[in-house]
């Protein structure tokens, strides 16, 4: 099968690129290496695009004439994003449209979103599941719940085949690829960072109401989200149109226990500092991952937290 990957050289984005390639598809990675890192494609094909340039994307979709697309390409830190939403809806909503205009161009009809449990924003429940009514609290959750709305409006007005998955908490790394994320903006790898710079970690609230005070999150392995996008594409013609399902394992875990499975896995302790709560955290935010079991014959496999922050410390 013939590919495009928006954003495959980046974080998430090279673990599928690898995938794919490892049986055998043809993959165009199209990536404005703003944060991605040539090297992350391996031996996919790899065409510098900015997305906003509609002319040079349609271009970049008629040579290469994908069968599917994965759409990562995308803004994605949340404080960014209040700083400086227009950036984060020319980015990610404006590199939405333009894939879409290129994927008619080119007749490709079907697309896999990267979306975000960032569209619930701080929702009533712990554990949310699709029906959760979606309330985005910054404007990166904003352009990703619009996102999901376009596609879906797309999918009814153009015949498209479209899917968007809600990503809960990614870590971890395919540690033969060391594919490590390589920057330190989310938790995992911030503790990681911040042993080996021998700086404490800070804990944002310790006084929320769960079992040890701090925040609680689905942590989901990378590998498996990667799969998830498979099994998305494989099925993506018999689903409903405009369908979102929830990526994460349905079980969450709290800061601390983060840093306990990150002090196993390295063998010392971890010193950690303190700090009020942040902003716009829901306490605990955990994913019903139902659907996406039922209906794509996805599950997590890599559940255990060591085995996910310990391929983020060994792919390094
Ligand atoms: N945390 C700390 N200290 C740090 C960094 C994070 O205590 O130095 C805590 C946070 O307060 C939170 C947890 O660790 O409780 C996880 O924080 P992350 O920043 O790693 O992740 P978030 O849950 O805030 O954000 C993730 C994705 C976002 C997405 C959001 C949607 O990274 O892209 O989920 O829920 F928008």
């Amino acid at each position: 099968m013939r590919w495009i990957v928006t954003g495959g050289a980046g974080y998430i984005g090279a673990h599928v690129v690898a995938l794919l390639r490892a049986r055998g598809d043809a993959v165009t990675v199209l990536d404005d290496l703003s944060t991605g890192q040539a090297h992350r494609v391996g031996d996919a094909q790899l065409v510098r695009c900015d997305l906003k340039e509609r002319d040079a994307t349609r271009a970049a979709f008629l040579a290469a004439r994908p069968e599917a697309v994965i759409h990562f390409a995308a803004k994605k830190q949340v404080g960014e994003s209040v700083a400086e939403p227009l950036l984060y809806y020319h980015e990610n909503v404006g590199g939405l449209v333009s894939v879409l205009e290129a994927m008619r161009a080119s007749e490709c009809r079907r697309i896999v979103f990267s979306s975000s449990a960032a569209t619930y924003g701080v929702p009533p429940v712990e554990v949310v599941d699709e029906d959760t009514p979606c309330a985005p609290i910054n404007p990166y959750g904003a352009t990703k719940l619009i996102g999901e709305w376009l596609l879906a409006d797309a999918a009814r007005a153009y015949g498209l085949s479209t899917v968007a998955l809600r990503y809960f908490n990614v870590a971890g790394a395919d540690e033969g690829r060391k594919l490590a994320d390589p920057f330190a903006l989310n938790l995992v790898p911030i503790v990681l960072a911040a042993h080996a710079a021998g700086r404490p970690v800070r804990v944002f609230g310790t006084d929320w109401e769960t079992r040890d005070g701090t925040c609680v999150r689905d942590y989901i392995h990378v590998v498996d989200l990667a799969e998830a996008h498979l099994a998305a594409a494989e099925k993506i013609d018999g689903v409903a149109k405009g369908r979102v399902y929830n990526v994460g394992c349905g079980r969450g875990f709290t800061v601390l226990e983060v840093i306990a499975a990150a002090e196993r896995v390295i063998g010392q302790p971890i010193r950690r500092e303190h700090a009020p709560r942040r902003a716009g955290d829901p306490p605990a935010l955990v994913a019903r991952a139902e659907r996406i079991e039922r209906e794509l014959g996805w599950r997590a496999q890599r559940v255990s937290i060591d085995d996910i922050v310990g391929s983020a410390f060994r792919a390094r």
